[in-house]
């Protein structure tokens, strides 16, 4: 069958007519367990009933108005992330690419407006994902995106992740930021350490550089916190947030400083579906739903029961799998045999889940998963580590 679609994610063979809760269902009824979420984008599980309240009551009064007017569920919205974060402005777009952007921006004018023009260039960090306009795949300087899109140097260095002496390396008095995903994610499930971050915390400070962090995909109580930064002991200048913000419904925010967010006068950046009337209505839900303790805790001790289940598997197949990272319901599964072959045949067993970096796979279920369909994907897994051990493959 031929597509009219441009063919920039390959062949797609799988489609779903409808999703509930932690499944999806084909046309012809058929069940899989998603432990991918859309690549935790559906914070909630699919098609969760208080986000369709939100949602269609907000569709029934109004659309879009566009950023010409006050959006009274935008600024409920901002106020509710600022009350629960370091930030004291938000800027709202529609993905996590141009919460980025709103980020690179932000520091770039924030240093022009104190006449520190020299001052432009920013760090990232080797395996890093930031999105894929020409400054997000520029920064993350990934060889399989950058081919045949970059002209010139872009303003971009690059360190180690992990490694604080090879960002020690890096930085000049031309560095005006610094962005760091506290989890990777599309590099591979890898956990930057309390006390590296720390140290560039006090670099930033000691260097009167911003710090900004990605927090795209480990945002939104993925690992147990609002925001990992929030249990890893720093707090940021910048941060980039979005895919569980919607649950689903396509919306990113820049978060930021007051005295970074002064940077951006009137007229120096916009967007106009940003923080639309829709979007902003199912993201009050979300936040609303998970920004709670109870719900928070209850995050880590499923991502905790689910981490400990898998390395119950890792050491039944010790010549599968080598190891399992991460932090609440954001788990990557580090395995010997190959990570593609294995999704395949999770698949071919109704169970959904990503690929990332490292030869791993990603598990990110809905953070309101239930311990029961924790343990069928689990079960799962372990059906087919057994087949492929066996041979039976
Ligand atoms: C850490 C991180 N940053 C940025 C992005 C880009 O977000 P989007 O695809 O919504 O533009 C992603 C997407 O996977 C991500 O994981």
């Amino acid at each position: 069958m031929s597509s009219a679609l441009m063919q920039n994610y390959g062949t797609r063979e799988l489609k779903f007519e409808r999703g509930e809760g932690s499944y999806l269902f084909t046309k012809d009824g058929e069940r899989y367990l998603d432990f991918g979420m859309g690549i935790a984008v559906n914070s909630l599980g699919h098609c969760n009933p208080k986000l369709i309240d939100a949602l269609t009551d907000q569709a029934k009064r109004l659309w879009h108005t566009s950023n010409l007017y006050n959006i009274e569920s935008g600024e409920q919205l901002a106020s509710k992330l600022v009350a629960s974060t370091f930030a004291d402005r938000v800027f709202f777009c529609n993905s996590g690419t141009e919460a980025i952007e709103c980020g690179f921006k932000a520091i770039r004018r924030y240093f022009y407006s104190k006449g520190q023009t020299q001052k432009n260039r920013i760090v990232s960090m080797s395996g890093a994902f930031h999105g894929r306009s020409l400054a997000a795949i520029a920064s993350a300087a990934n060889p399989v995106h950058t081919e045949g899109f970059l002209v010139g140097d872009s303003g971009f260095d690059q360190a180690e992740f992990g490694n604080f002496e090879s960002l020690l390396s890096v930085v000049t008095e031309k560095t005006a930021g610094i962005i760091i995903e506290p989890v990777q994610g599309e590099g591979g499930i890898r956990v930057a350490e309390l006390e590296y971050l720390k140290k560039i915390r006090d670099l930033c400070d000691s260097h009167n550089i911003l710090l900004m962090l990605d927090e795209v995909q480990c945002g939104i109580a993925r690992t147990g916190s609002l925001y990992a930064y929030q249990q890893l002991g720093i707090n940021p200048d910048i941060l980039a947030t979005a895919k569980g913000l919607g649950g689903g419904f396509p919306i990113g925010a820049c978060l930021a400083t007051e005295e970074v967010a002064a940077a951006l006068v009137a007229g120096t950046h916009g967007s106009t579906f940003g923080g639309n009337p829709l979007a902003t209505a199912v993201s009050n839900a979300v936040l609303d739903t998970l920004n709670d303790a109870d719900f928070l805790n209850n995050v880590s001790e499923l991502g905790n029961y689910l981490k400990a289940e898998l390395t119950i598997l890792i050491e039944r197949y010790p010549r599968l799998l080598t190891e399992v990272r991460g932090l609440g319901l954001m788990l990557g599964l580090y395995c010997q045999t190959d990570a593609g072959r294995l999704i395949a045949r999770l698949q071919e067993q109704k169970l959904l889940v990503v690929k990332a970096g490292g030869n791993s796979i990603r598990l990110l279920p809905a953070l309101n998963v239930s311990k029961e369909e924790i343990d069928s994907a689990v079960k799962i897994i372990s059906k087919v580590l057994a087949d492929i051990e066996n041979n039976q493959n």
